[in-house]
């Protein structure tokens, strides 16, 4: 698979258009509730702390205890050209990785959420764990600017989907707009 098609926009998530005719898919908004439910979560978490690492890892603990399958949640930051490991829950990982450089990497250049259903399948891919197989990056953005990425990753192929990225990218909006008061 090229990186192309390994990659998802969803900065403006798009949610699939389920034809009137379709089965409501009871798994799927199971799991929108799931999210809602960890966002609600999180603003409890948040609450009066301002403090940037403290809260992040947090966010990480909530969404790696929470989300089935997964084996590895945390943050890396953007400082200068390098994306430098924060605060997370998992095996030990890779500190720094320059930006453009894997899955992280790619997802902070392109300023993209980034599903990749297979790892093996995405170039440049950096293995810290071998039990990992797939992966999903979100950004985290101050206006327009890459403050870095949330990075989750499955021992299961085709782990995330499009209501993950949904569901991730409200968290990490929530977090980002906490830390900069936008939310009191
Ligand atoms: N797989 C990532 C590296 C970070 S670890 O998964 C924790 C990547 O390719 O950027």
């Amino acid at each position: 698979m090229s990186s192309k098609a390994a990659k998802k926009k969803t900065r403006a998530p798009k949610v699939s258009k389920r034809s009137a005719k379709q089965p409501v898919k009871t798994e799927k908004s199971a799991k929108g509730k799931a999210y809602a439910t960890l966002v609600t979560e999180l603003r409890s978490l948040l609450k009066d702390e301002y403090d940037f690492i403290a809260n992040a890892a947090n966010f990480s603990a909530l969404v790696y205890n929470s989300l089935p399958d997964v084996n590895w949640a945390g943050f890396y930051l953007l400082q200068d050209e390098e994306l430098v490991l924060g605060p997370f829950q998992g095996k030990p990982a890779c500190v720094r990785i320059p930006l453009g450089t894997g899955v992280c990497g790619f997802a902070a250049k392109q300023c993209e959420t980034v599903i990749v259903p297979n790892v093996l399948e995405f170039p440049g891919h950096i293995a810290c764990d071998t039990a990992s197989k797939a992966e999903i990056v979100i950004p985290l953005f101050d206006g327009e600017r890459v403050l870095g990425v949330f990075d989750v990753d499955s021992p299961t192929l085709k782990r995330f989907d499009d209501q993950d990225a949904e569901g991730l990218n409200e968290l990490v909006t929530v977090l980002v707009a906490h830390e900069e008061g936008l939310d009191k």
